[in-house]
């Protein structure tokens, strides 16, 4: 079986199809997967137990800190652990995705979490096969020599669309004209915050998803990661 070597890095706003075909790249490889936003929306998810307004950085910093989370990084099974229980469903409802622009934009947040990233990562690379990780700055924070970076966009009414899709087959209610105003609101956040705010890397390969669905834009990352020579 085609193994890949060394980190790919996925970054992008929500909505590109970034986790579904992290995933499945990371389990056609024989890779381990980490999902870097999972992480952040652990700690919301945190914050917002603690009865914390995610605006309240110092209180966020302190809740932070006091998180104990644990990642799975089996791309068939993910999950993410919160204070010993599995919180992978909790992470992804409207309260937690409200509130993790503000947590994420908090300094300190990013730097705990980063240095966690990192750990895990460098834990992978001790182990034969690679790791692709998804997030918004690992190509240019976590991890800057990253084998192959890309950068996965689509455009906005697409992503809306493709969230609308998610939230409904994993029985979640929302329409398309909240999810695009969200989609819009959190691209704005994400991409004006003063530290790690999303862009793309210099040396990242972009991949337009607008018309591609998931095995389209899983064919290209497969071009790509074979023509880099990651794959043994
Ligand atoms: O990928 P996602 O939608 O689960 O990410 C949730 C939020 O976390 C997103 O609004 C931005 C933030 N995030 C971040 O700031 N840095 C990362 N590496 C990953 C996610």
């Amino acid at each position: 079986q085609a193994r890949l070597r060394g980190v790919v890095a996925l970054d992008g706003p929500s909505g590109t199809g970034k986790s579904t075909v992290s995933k499945k790249l990371a389990a056609a490889l024989g890779a381990t997967y980490l999902d870097t936003g999972a992480m952040y929306r652990a700690v919301t998810l945190a914050v917002l137990r603690a009865g914390v307004d995610p605006a309240d950085g110092a209180e966020v910093i302190r809740v932070a800190r006091a998180a104990e989370l644990s990642m799975g990084t089996d791309p068939l099974a993910p999950g993410v652990r919160l204070d010993g229980a599995e919180v992978e469903g909790e992470i992804r409802g409207p309260e937690v995705t409200g509130a993790v622009s503000a947590v994420s934009a908090v300094p300190e947040v990013r730097e705990l979490l980063v240095a966690l990233q990192r750990e895990l990562i460098g834990r992978a690379m001790t182990e034969p096969g690679g790791m692709v990780v998804e997030g918004r700055d690992i190509g240019t924070v976590v991890v800057p020599d990253a084998g192959l970076k890309v950068y996965l966009t689509a455009s906005a009414e697409a992503r809306a669309a493709r969230r609308t899709a998610q939230d409904a087959s994993d029985g979640r209610r929302s329409d398309l004209r909240t999810t695009h105003a969200d989609v819009q609101r959190r691209d704005a956040l994400d991409s004006g915050r003063k530290v790690a705010p999303l862009r793309q890397a210099d040396d990242a390969v972009e991949l337009d998803s607008t018309d591609l669905d998931i095995d389209g834009v899983l064919e290209q990352l497969t071009k790509l990661v074979e023509s880099r020579g990651l794959v043994t």
